[in-house]
């Protein structure tokens, strides 16, 4: 469905079209209530979206075009594991990783179904006493010494989910069980960092990813292999390594011993794999009691999401108050923006699982759109980020939406500097709300206000309402899909670059033929090899 051929949409339209359409405040001077009425709960997890110019005909209306995309039948599907990711022709089951082993999810599969909870379950107790074994020392490198650092190799969603979680539930702590890093990036110094300082003897590392075949981290793991053998000898290679993956048949090539490989299905899409044996460092790091609150947070979301009726439901809330940001009033971007310095990752996070799902312009039937799909998402953790970019957000000539979250309380010993990040993330969503005109002469102290955003607060940071805070902008993403009538759970967009630089890397050794290329790459690479005296 073209959602903005709907009936629906031309009373959207039509709304914010009125004289003040698009104010924010005129609506709280007409309703004293309008801060509770347009909030939403789950348990201590409050969205207040009253800092929008959705009123409640904008609401209903926003109600009716979810019913013509027929959201609750999308619900129902995803929850049955239908093939809703319809050009794998796959299932988007990864709420069975966090459900109960007797939630009874399946997936289909191109011939039957997977027993999705069961099998998660099986993979869960697994994980559960290799991480119990590195532990207590049972599981050791191949010297015998105890393991102190994890090193998780992986890239997008086998990289950016662990990491969030992992340093969410460490920054500014002293009980890690492990030093955990990340190497990412095909990178020479990133791989440099990552093993600066270390004792290869104390290190254990784990290979994340999906299908085992991403070139940069083949690449990482190849050189992280060498740095295992060349420092303990080859045969230290089976203690030390530990995949995750769902290409088994590529692991065993790699050489991983089968009791270090956890394994998952494609019916788990890259960014919503954290959950799965891809998030393996954040019970090393973390401890299991805390990985499994993580999965429980975020199936309490998944069971809200599933049951609660559109009205309460957070995550269609906060879809389709970006349905009306996006597709009615045409702003281009989203900001997320955690006052919370263990979240400084969360942008980077939720930039794949928005971007990578929704930043789609062929639709399900597979017709170009003629309408917007994912906004740029991007943040950074308060308040720094008021410090940097929010001026353009204050007093730029475009509106920017964006998502202020924030934990009641710290956990940490410094109250009034929790007061202090709180206080600013208040004034900073009220400064974009009110604005204030400027003083005679100075217009350019002008702030037009009736900016909008979200707020969306909870009692504390921790490993539960981190998983739940995750599960939120999941679902999000899946309400926007579904009104946008596009596939939320394939990513083609990233197949062609791929394909490219495997064109263009052998045009970089000294003395080959450059390739045929446009005339700017041609000249880039010709000057690349120049510059390394390899012309
Ligand atoms: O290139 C994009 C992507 O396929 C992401 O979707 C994925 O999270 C990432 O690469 C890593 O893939 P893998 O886990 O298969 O190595």
């Amino acid at each position: 469905m073209n959602p903005t051929r709907h009936a629906a949409f031309a009373q959207l339209s039509a709304l914010a079209a009125r004289p003040n359409g698009r104010r924010i405040t005129p609506l709280y001077d007409a309703d004293p209530t309008r801060a509770a009425r347009f909030s939403a709960t789950l348990d201590d997890l409050t969205l207040d979206y009253s800092k929008s110019s959705i009123d409640d005909a904008a609401r209903d209306a926003l109600f009716a075009l979810a019913e013509a995309a027929d959201l609750d039948g999308f619900r129902r599907r995803l929850f049955a594991g239908e093939p809703v990711n319809v050009t794998e022709h796959r299932a988007a089951m990864h709420m069975a990783l966090r459900s109960p082993a007797d939630a009874g999810l399946r997936a289909a599969l191109p011939n039957g179904t997977d027993d999705a909870s069961t099998l998660a379950a099986q993979e869960r107790a697994r994980m559960r006493d290799f991480v119990a074994a590195v532990h207590t020392g049972r599981k050791t490198g191949a010297t015998g010494d105890h393991f102190t650092t994890v090193i998780n190799v992986g890239m997008g969603g086998s990289d950016l989910g662990p990491r969030v979680v992992t340093e969410a539930l460490t920054i500014g702590r002293t009980d890690a069980l492990m030093q955990a890093r990340f190497l990412a990036n095909v990178d020479g110094h990133a791989f440099n960092a990552a093993i600066k300082g270390l004792d290869p003897a104390r290190t254990l590392i784990l290979i994340a990813s999906k299908t085992f075949t991403t070139l940069e981290t083949m690449m990482n793991a190849a050189a992280m292999r060498g740095w295992i053998a060349g420092a303990l000898g080859e045969a230290a290679v089976g203690h030390h390594f530990a995949a995750l993956s769902t290409n088994l048949k590529a692991v065993a090539a790699f050489g991983i011993q089968p009791e270090h490989v956890f394994g998952f299905r494609d019916w788990v899409g890259g960014r919503y794999s954290l959950w799965s044996p891809v998030g393996l460092v954040i019970p090393l790091t973390v401890g299991w009691d805390k990985f499994q609150a993580l999965l429980d947070g975020a199936w309490a979301m998944d069971v809200h999401f599933r049951d609660a009726p559109p009205r309460e439901n957070l995550p269609v809330l906060l879809g389709l108050v970006g349905i009306w940001h996006v597709n009615v009033l045409g702003c281009a971007a989203q900001c997320v923006l955690a006052y919370d310095e263990r979240l400084r990752r969360l942008p980077a996070h939720l930039q794949q699982v928005e971007m990578e799902s929704n930043g789609k312009h062929i639709g399900l039937d597979g017709a170009y759109l003629d309408y917007d799909t994912c906004p740029v998402l991007f943040g950074e953790p308060g308040t720094s980020a008021q410090h940097s970019f929010m001026q353009m957000i204050h007093q730029g000539t475009r509106a920017v939406p964006v998502d202020f979250i924030l934990a009641a309380n710290p956990d940490h010993d410094r109250p009034e500097a929790h007061r202090a990040l709180a206080a600013n993330a208040f004034a900073q969503a009220e400064a974009l709300l009110r604005g204030r005109s400027a003083p005679a002469g100075e217009p350019y102290r002008d702030f037009p206000g009736e900016r909008p955003s979200n707020t969306i607060m909870f009692r504390r940071l921790d490993a539960f309402s981190l998983g739940r805070l995750i599960a939120l902008y999941e679902h999000k993403v899946a309400v926007q899909g579904c009104i946008w009538g596009i596939d939320s759970f394939d990513q083609w967009g990233v197949e062609l670059g791929k394909e490219l630089a495997a064109g263009v890397l052998p045009a970089l050794s000294p003395g080959a033929a450059p390739g045929a290329h446009d005339a700017s790459t041609a000249a880039l690479i010709a000057g690349f090899r120049a510059l390394r005296g390899e012309a």
